[in-house]
């Protein structure tokens, strides 16, 4: 319950950055619902792009009017949780699997804000970092982990038989990197390996990081 009101106060932190008249990008995760419900409850002529299905629906349950980007190419603002970050702003994402059009939307936004809970800040970024895998590539790509002394596990599903398939048809690879000294390094190498679609690490891309410590408190990284 304590988790649920500091993911409450992280989300109504980042809602607070949203105006009148915004296009506004959103991720996905149940800080992002939380996020909804806070845009929602002060929507006058916002208008969101979805980075999931599963934010797409809430939207449309909360009665937010919809956009894409081919419409808005560069939302006002984009606002997002993380699975971990750290003191640099260095993040992990993709444990709801929707990473590849978090990073698009994330980019393509003049303004990025994150806001999540203090128990994902970290000294090192140490979680496995998911990246999103053509199916074509799959075997090609473990093997090439493997020779990186990475371990890769398929993201199996849990409602259904057989592995998460993302709103892109594409797989997810966690993988265990152990600590990552340089995110930004990996990163760039992640992205040269052909049929990784993307990768998890969210470098530079923050704005701003809003941490909610517990007790109302909420405070930039
Ligand atoms: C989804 C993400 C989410 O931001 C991340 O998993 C955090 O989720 P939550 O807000 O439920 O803790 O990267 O792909």
């Amino acid at each position: 319950m304590t988790k649920m009101n500091d993911k409450r106060e992280a989300a109504r932190a980042a809602a607070a950055y949203v105006e009148e008249g915004m296009v506004v990008g959103l991720g996905s995760g149940s800080t992002v619902s939380l996020m909804i419900a806070e845009i929602a409850g002060k929507a006058k002529n916002i208008t969101v792009i979805p980075a999931s299905s599963q934010t797409y629906l809430e939207c449309v349950n909360a009665g937010l009017t919809l956009t894409t980007l081919d419409r808005h190419p560069q939302p006002d603002i984009y606002l997002d949780s993380f699975d971990q970050v750290d003191r640099a702003r260095n993040m992990i994402k993709g444990g709801g699997a929707a990473l590849m059009r978090e990073k698009v939307l994330a980019t393509a936004s003049r303004k990025r804000i994150f806001a999540g809970t203090y128990s994902k800040v970290v000294d090192r970024l140490n979680r496995p970092v998911p990246l999103e895998v053509l199916p074509f590539a799959l075997g090609y790509v473990v093997s090439l982990l493997r020779e990186k002394q990475a371990s890769p596990r398929l993201r199996d599903s849990d409602a259904k038989n057989g592995p998460t398939v993302t709103d892109n048809g594409n797989y997810i690879l966690d993988v265990d990197f152990g600590e990552i000294e340089e995110p930004s390094v990996l990163e760039a190498w992640l992205r040269k390996v052909p049929g990784v679609l993307e990768n998890g690490l969210f470098v530079g891309l923050a704005d701003r990081v809003l941490i909610a410590y517990g007790g109302g408190f909420v405070e930039e990284l």
